[in-house]
């Protein structure tokens, strides 16, 4: 086994007697963990169930895109939450999911990434790690939510294809040596499952903690709808993590995510 192998062993060690530890799923290829996770939610796995790859084949990312995800590079992982409210009281949970990844990072390595709202996580200009949130509705298990979170964790900037260089980046680019991928996988889980206790509990801290690390607030942005893009100033954050946005002519708008995308202006896209 390489130094920096993703290995069951390693994460449930670092895990200790966590809960989550005793639903593990690790696996060496899938076509997509999201995919594998709303599977197993459908057949009635519990809260806390993850799966994590060393590769994915069709990894998904948000807005219908596909999420780069070459073998023993990443941390692609999929964590099922079954939160007691409804759907309607849990929007915030998407754009909070990157907090609670961006303190996984920082636990794990050091280094605190930013947040593109509504859940890109970046260094710099560059993105790190990008989020899908998916929610499952099954009539006999019920209804289950499935965070996705892929980090580039060992990409050298070759490894990205040309389209992806001047956008992309890597935890071991950023810090200039390796990182254990078991380590933070565990931080994540850890992280995550804290995010399920203290959603509806503790949602203002999460949320105050959210604006302070997110990049887009108080910028210029470009927000595209059908096509059609409009500049505006990001205000602020509201309680369901919806991005508040004052247009150039002076009226106000809640973006909410999966609606439209949201381009810092002169730079990440
Ligand atoms: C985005 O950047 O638009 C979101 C990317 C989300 C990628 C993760 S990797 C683990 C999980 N499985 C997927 O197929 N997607 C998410």
């Amino acid at each position: 086994m390489t130094k920096h192998a993703l290995s069951a062993e390693v994460i449930c060690a670092a895990l200790g007697d966590h809960p989550w530890a005793r639903r593990l799923t690790v696996l060496e290829q899938v076509d997509s963990t999201n995919t594998y996770a709303k599977r197993l939610a459908a057949g009635g796995a519990p809260s806390g169930t993850v799966v994590i790859a060393n590769c994915q084949t069709g990894g998904r990312g948000r807005l219908g895109r596909s999420f780069l995800s070459p073998p023993d590079r990443g941390v692609y992982l999929s964590a099922i939450l079954r939160p007691t409210a409804p759907p309607e009281k849990l929007l915030h949970l998407t754009a909070l999911a990157a907090e609670a990844v961006c303190q996984a990072v920082e636990q794990a390595t050091g280094l605190r990434p930013k947040i593109k709202w509504p859940n890109d996580l970046v260094v710099g200009r560059k993105k790190l790690c990008g989020i899908l949130t998916e929610l499952s509705l099954d009539a006999q298990a019920g209804q289950a939510i499935i965070l996705g979170a892929g980090v580039n964790c060992l990409h050298t900037p070759e490894e990205f294809p040309p389209v992806l260089r001047e956008t992309a980046t890597s935890l071991a680019i950023e810090l200039g040596h390796d990182v254990d991928r078991s380590l933070l996988a565990a931080e994540m889980m850890r992280q995550l499952a804290l995010l399920e206790e203290e959603c509806l509990t503790k949602k203002s801290m999460w949320l105050k903690r959210y604006a302070a690390d997110c990049v887009s607030v108080g910028q210029q942005v470009q927000i595209v709808r059908d096509g059609e893009a409009r500049h505006a100033h990001a205000d602020g954050i509201n309680e369901n993590g919806a991005l508040l946005v004052t247009y150039d002519d002076g009226t106000h708008d809640a973006i909410f995510f999966g609606e439209v995308s949201v381009r810092g202006m002169y730079g990440y896209v």
